[in-house]
């Protein structure tokens, strides 16, 4: 396979030093285009545009971000500024003790044993998937395959948390996350000056529909459900009922409503959208690099003969799970992560010093020339166990690490697994003619211009 290994698009560094304004304008379409070509080849790089930054790119200082000195990092302002204004003081978004309850009350739903019991949803998503693929491969022949996949995961998600699938429309939830995206979700100049956070920015005056809408829709659910209580009703188990349920064992304290609705739309926005772009951006790479494809659906065929994946199969797919991290290694979904220091602290050789904005470009470190051979080649090889186990474990972190990784890992890579395997046994994908992707992070990173493969029958 080594000859044949290809370069996916990536996003271009920037090779000159920019004014205040460029990187403004840069950042405003893609944050990904303001990181320097020096943060690929180093472990930090700092600068000033009015405010002291640092992007970190070394596995010592993000071990000390993340875990050593965790309580110095909280998540920055600027983070604060675009997830706040949809989803509250959620776990997402708190800090300290208001974190910990919400963290405590909701980890239930996301151990090992319940994602094994969730795992026949991502079994049933997979199924329909493939029916619409069929469709796809029997008429048109080319889709986009990230809204195929935005569909297969808010399924999931919809049967995981809400237990169903009617309880949202979810045209009309993606249509409004999607002007959310486009308007709050984008870095604004004001960011780029550090002025402070309730300066409104412009574009987000025209978000507040979409704000409004979206949280009018979780309300609607969160009645549904209580309606459905005080009827008699017995409550499903899933994770909408452990939110609605949750008590703070030390005070007591159970969420409001206004809580109840920010966690609720933050697991909908955090547990679809990054596994739908996991989705899209490996089936992009296997289409454009056959043999691994291949090795994939053998893999895939000897394990399901003919059956769609579940649960039980996950480690028994030890290549289709390489394909995964080597394309969360290349396009991570949560591609560029920032905290505020609160005290001084030493981050490599560099001094931090209060209030400094501390960059974690996951995108960049693991693109980073010091930590990977071949940083812009897709090789799954990379995540053989002999190279996982030789490599420090903070040179990769696509779910971040420490007390605030991703509650939801296991339940990503379980979904990712199961519906890659079983769509990857059935179909044979390929790039659509002339179609380049173009890697673009708004919140997430995604391909500006959507992810258009062919499909056809095995
Ligand atoms: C491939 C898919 C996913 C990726 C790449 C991803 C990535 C991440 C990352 C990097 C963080 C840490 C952010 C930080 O430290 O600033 C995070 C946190 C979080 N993720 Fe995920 N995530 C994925 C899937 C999910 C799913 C499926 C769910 C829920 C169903 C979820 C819910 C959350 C929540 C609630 C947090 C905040 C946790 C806390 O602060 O305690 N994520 N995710």
């Amino acid at each position: 396979m080594e000859k044949s290994l290809i370069t996916p698009p990536g996003v271009p560094p920037a090779t000159e030093v920019l004014s205040v304004l460029e990187v403004a304008r840069r950042a405003r379409k893609n944050p990904l285009s303001i990181i320097p070509q020096l943060a690929y080849e180093q472990p930090i790089v700092s600068g000033k545009t009015v405010i002291r930054w640092h992007m970190v790119m070394d596995p010592g200082a993000l071990k000390r971000v993340f875990l050593e000195n965790v309580e110095n990092y909280p998540k920055s302002n600027v983070t604060l500024r675009l997830l706040k204004p949809a989803v509250g003081e959620s776990l997402f978004t708190s800090e300290g003790k208001h974190w910990r309850w919400q963290r405590r009350a909701t980890a239930p739903a996301f151990q090992h044993r319940n994602v094994v019991q969730l795992a026949s949803m991502m079994t049933d998503s997979a199924e329909a998937t493939c029916k619409r693929l069929a469709a796809v491969a029997d008429g048109a022949g080319v889709t986009d395959i990230d809204d195929e996949m935005t569909t297969a995961t808010f399924d999931v998600v919809c049967d995981a948390l809400l237990s169903g699938r009617d309880a949202l429309n979810r045209d009309e939830l993606i249509d409004a996350l999607a002007r959310y995206l486009e308007t709050v979700g984008r870095v604004s100049l004001l960011d780029v000056l550090g002025l402070p956070n309730w300066v409104p920015r412009p574009a987000q005056l025209f978000s507040r529909g979409s704000i409004r809408d979206t949280q009018a829709m979780m309300e609607g659910v969160i009645n549904k459900r209580r309606a459905k209580i005080a009827a008699g009703e017995e409550p499903a188990n899933d994770l909408l009922n452990l939110i609605l349920e949750a008590e703070d064992p030390k005070s007591g304290r159970r969420m409001s409503d206004a809580e109840a609705r920010d966690n609720l739309l933050t697991f909908v926005i955090a547990g679809h959208e990054t596994t739908a772009l996991t989705l899209g951006w490996a089936l992009y790479l296997i289409a454009a690099h056959p043999p691994t494809q291949e090795r994939l659906a053998e893999e895939a065929r000897s394990v399901l003969n003919g059956r769609a994946a579940t649960g039980d199969d996950y480690d028994k797919l030890p290549f289709t799970r390489q394909v995964i991290e080597e394309t969360l290694r290349l396009y991570p979904p949560a591609a560029f992560l920032s905290r505020n220091a609160r005290e001084a602290d030493t981050l490599v050789d560099r001094k931090i010093e209060p209030g400094d904005t501390v960059m974690l470009p996951i995108y960049t470190l693991h693109r980073n020339e010091l930590l990977w051979e071949k940083p812009n080649v897709f090789d799954p090889e990379n995540f053989a166990p002999d190279k996982v186990q030789a490599r420090d474990r903070f040179a990769y972190l696509p779910f971040g690490q420490g007390p605030r990784i991703c509650i939801g890992m296991n339940f990503a890579m379980n979904e990712a697994a199961i519906i890659l395997a079983t769509v990857a046994s059935r179909f044979r994908f390929g790039v659509a003619e002339g179609f380049v992707p173009v890697p673009e992070l708004t919140l997430t990173l995604r391909s500006s211009n959507g992810l258009r493969l062919s499909v056809e029958r095995r």
